[in-house]
């Protein structure tokens, strides 16, 4: 018998309403317009607003919108992860409130944090559940409310990122299609150059790590771009390589949306064209777990079954990788 792979069978991105251009940035913080796009290649990122609205709106939306398109029933979903780095709340997972909004009452549900990478963790966990036959209908969802731990004051992260998300159906397939391959790494030294100072367990919130603004992204900009740019180009030329592809055999590579700069190196390194590059950074800004459903959601109609796409990413942690799929379906 052929070897069951997990077929990627549909695709839904939402991103709230609000649009948060780099004009009114300008108007925030000491920052241009010229500076943000010759920098980061962002001109729009998009913003939840709206009381007690918390990265599960955005998730929920994602899945409903999943379910309705591909006709899946909400209960036949037997697994559902949401990669997340900015939770509902600490506990409970916010996949279990998506679960639960959308009506998915026979899965087990749980959270993956690995930043902007997380996406990739929760799709090659996925992928395993459906490859040993237990699972049949897992949901992985790759949602962020990044403005709920931005400090609007700073201007070296607040011109960044945005909020939005996007979900995955993965079924089993006995065809060539599907996750082929992947590479995945972590090294928890990076946490020195990217993370969030207050509100877990080694120093919760008090009024002192209020006024000391430790609830937001702390970044060392250049020391994170300089891992990034390397270690998000050569993993996804080790996928390329330990598969025996060629740039010619690759038709698209979805890159995470963190920097234009950093995306272009990656295809450079490669060897493939811009044309083949998903890139979505100057509306959306980077939505951490977001960023590669947002892509595929967008290219989803110039897709054909057995394409050739790798994934790769680079995110807090420090953590990385890439993936090599083969696209399930044609455009319907
Ligand atoms: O997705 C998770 C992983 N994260 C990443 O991959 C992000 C990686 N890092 C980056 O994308 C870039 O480092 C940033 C976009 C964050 C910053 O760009 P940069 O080219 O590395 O700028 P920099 O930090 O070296 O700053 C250059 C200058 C500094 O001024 P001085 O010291 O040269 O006078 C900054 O203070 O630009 C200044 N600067 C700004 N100027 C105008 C920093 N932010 C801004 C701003 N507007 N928003």
């Amino acid at each position: 018998m052929n070897k069951i792979r997990a077929a990627l069978s549909g695709i839904h991105g939402w991103v709230p309403e609000y649009k948060l251009t780099n004009q009114e940035l300008e108007k925030m913080v000491d920052t241009t317009d010229e500076w943000i796009l010759a920098r980061t290649g962002i001109k729009t990122r998009h913003i939840l607003k709206g009381k007690e609205q918390g990265t599960s709106v955005i998730g929920t939306e994602a899945v409903k919108g999943l379910l309705e398109k591909t006709g899946t029933k909400p209960e036949e979903v037997d697994m559902l992860i949401c990669a997340t780095v900015t939770p509902d709340m600490l506990f409970p997972a916010t996949a279990n409130i998506i679960s639960h909004n959308c009506g998915i009452t026979n899965a087990f549900s749980f959270d993956m944090n690995a930043a902007c990478s997380g996406l990739l963790y929760a799709l090659v966990t996925a992928s395993k559940f459906i490859e040993s036959g237990t699972h049949k209908k897992v949901v992985v969802v790759g949602a962020d409310k990044m403005s709920s731990i931005v400090d609007y004051t700073d201007r070296t992260t607040c011109i960044i990122f945005g909020d939005g998300g996007g979900a995955f159906l993965l079924e089993p397939t006995t065809e060539d299609v599907g996750i082929m391959d992947s590479i995945m790494h972590t090294n928890g030294s990076g946490m020195t150059h990217l993370h969030q100072k207050a509100g877990g367990s080694r120093k919760p919130p008090t009024h002192e790590t209020i006024d000391a603004r430790e609830h937001y992204v702390y970044q060392e900009g250049q020391a994170v771009f300089k891992f990034a740019v390397t270690n998000m180009a050569d993993v996804a030329v080790a996928i390329m390589k330990k598969n025996g592809l060629g740039p010619d055999d690759i038709s698209w590579l979805v890159p995470h949306q963190a920097n234009m700069r950093i995306i272009d190196a990656t295809a450079r390194r490669m060897g493939i064209a811009k044309e083949q590059v998903m890139i979505n950074i100057e509306r959306y800004g980077n939505t951490t777990s977001g960023t590669l459903p947002l892509c595929v959601w967008e290219w989803e109609n110039k897709l054909h079954k057995g394409d050739n796409i790798v994934l790769a990413a680079f995110g807090g942690g420090f953590t990385w990788g890439s993936i090599w799929l083969k696209w399930a379906y044609d455009p319907k």
